[in-house]
This record gives C-alpha cells, sequence and structure tokens, in this order.
C-alpha cells in the first residue's frame, strides 16, 4: 500500500528538519521539493550571468525546459550534472527560487517530476503545495507553522552555522517578504489543505514536532 506523507508551510518552520527524522524513523524516502526550486532559480541566474542576459520569463522558460535536476539519497542536489547541495542553501537563491516558482511552466516541470518520484509511496515530501496540489491524496497532510520571529532565529541559527555572516533582521524581512509572495502567486500558493492537521512548531522542540508526526502516521 502506498504511503504517503506531505508537509507544507511557510519558510523556516522546521519542514525539512523534522520530515528528514520522520523519514528515517519510518524507513521512507524524504523528498525536498523547495531543493528543486532552489536547483532551478540558481541554474536560471548561473546561466544568466554565463550568457550576460537578462533573468526575463522567456530565458526562465528556455533553461527549465531541458532542466536535469536528481535528489540522491544522501539528500545531495544535482542539476544537470553539477553538485549544488551546499550552493542553494543561500539567501540569494531562497528568493532565486520564490521569484521562478510563480511561473505555470517551472511548476509543472517540477509537480510532474515530483508525483513521477512519489508514485513508489513510502515517502515524505516537503514544499508548499504538496498536500493541495501535489499530492492531493496523501494519507497524512501537515501543515507546520511558527511564529516569524522563531522562523527567523532558526534559519539564522543554521546560516551562522555554517559560518555564513547574517543579520537576523534582514533574515527576519526575507522570510517575512518570501511568504507574503508564495501566499500571494495565482498557481499553487502556499496554503493549508482543509484536510491537513496544524501544527505551530514555536514553542515545540524538534524531537515533540517528530513525536506527533510520527504519531498521526501511525
Ligand atoms: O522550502 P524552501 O525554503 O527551500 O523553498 C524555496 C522556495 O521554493 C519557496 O520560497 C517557494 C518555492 N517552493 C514552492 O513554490 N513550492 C514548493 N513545493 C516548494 C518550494
Amino acid at each position: 500500500m502506498k504511503k504517503i506523507i506531505a508537509v507544507d508551510g511557510p519558510a523556516g518552520a522546521g519542514k525539512s528538519t523534522v520530515s528528514k527524522i520522520v523519514a528515517a524513523k519510518l524507513g521512507y524516502t524524504y523528498i525536498d521539493t523547495g531543493a528543486m526550486y532552489r536547483a532551478v532559480g540558481f541554474e536560471c541566474n548561473a546561466q544568466c550571468v554565463m550568457r550576460n542576459a537578462q533573468l526575463t520569463e522567456d530565458f526562465i522558460n528556455e533553461i527549465t525546459r531541458d532542466i536535469d535536476i536528481k535528489l540522491d539519497a544522501e539528500g545531495k542536489v544535482f542539476v544537470n550534472g553539477e553538485e549544488v547541495t551546499k550552493k542553494i542553501r543561500t539567501p540569494e537563491v531562497s528568493k532565486l527560487a520564490s521569484d521562478v516558482s510563480k511561473f505555470d511552466f517551472v511548476r509543472k516541470k517540477l509537480t510532474d517530476l515530483q508525483r513521477k518520484m512519489a508514485a513508489q509511496g513510502k515517502v515524505i515530501m516537503d514544499g508548499r503545495d504538496i498536500g493541495t496540489v501535489v499530492l492531493p491524496d496523501a494519507d497524512l497532510k501537515i501543515f507546520l507553522t511558527a511564529s516569524i520571529e522563531e522562523r527567523a532565529r532558526r534559519r539564522f541559527d543554521e546560516l551562522s552555522a555554517k559560518g555564513q555572516a547574517v543579520e537576523l533582521s534582514a533574515i527576519e524581512k526575507e522570510i517575512a517578504a518570501r511568504d507574503k509572495q508564495d501566499s500571494e502567486r495565482k498557481i499553487a500558493p502556499l496554503k493549508k489543505a482543509d484536510d491537513a492537521i496544524l501544527l505551530d512548531t514555536t514553542n515545540l522542540s524538534v524531537e515533540e514536532v517528530v513525536n506527533k508526526i510520527l504519531d498521526l502516521a501511525r
């Protein structure tokens, strides 16, 4: 039997952290759809710089048409054969990912790929539109959220730990702007599915969130 868990929510709510742990505990595959949008944003920008072109809708369409994105079992991300795992985790690529994600041709390409990746079952997939659009028949849908201050603090700790020089106030602004753009776009906006379970993680530890999802899954 197919077992599919969909986890959606705004930036920095802890989706990937908890989804990875839940996947390991259940023996499921974790699929990070944000990494796929990041890969598209990264590649479009890289090609744009290389060709001295403008990042127009037509240009993004041309790059997206033949793009090859792969996620391996260890969570490494490849775009057109190049490993970009670390390069896509910057605030600049976060914004590029959100910018390219509003185009229907980008969403269609990645949604098709995500559905293929989930077809074998035993999958936990996180993103913005998994429960609403990509996998509306998922067995369990979670909508993870937390206060903007807490989400910014978590992202700040994550980036600082990686040695990136960042400012908390700048991160809070970036997250708020991205959530607004992701929630207000016309196609597949960030939204809680009617049948998703809302989990506010502001005052919960990672372990508490993981245990709640495991309880729901079982
Ligand atoms: O989850 P993330 O922060 O890595 O996602 C980066 C951006 O990608 C996010 O701001 C919007 C876009 N995205 C999307 O539109 N749909 C998804 N399912 C996942 C991410």
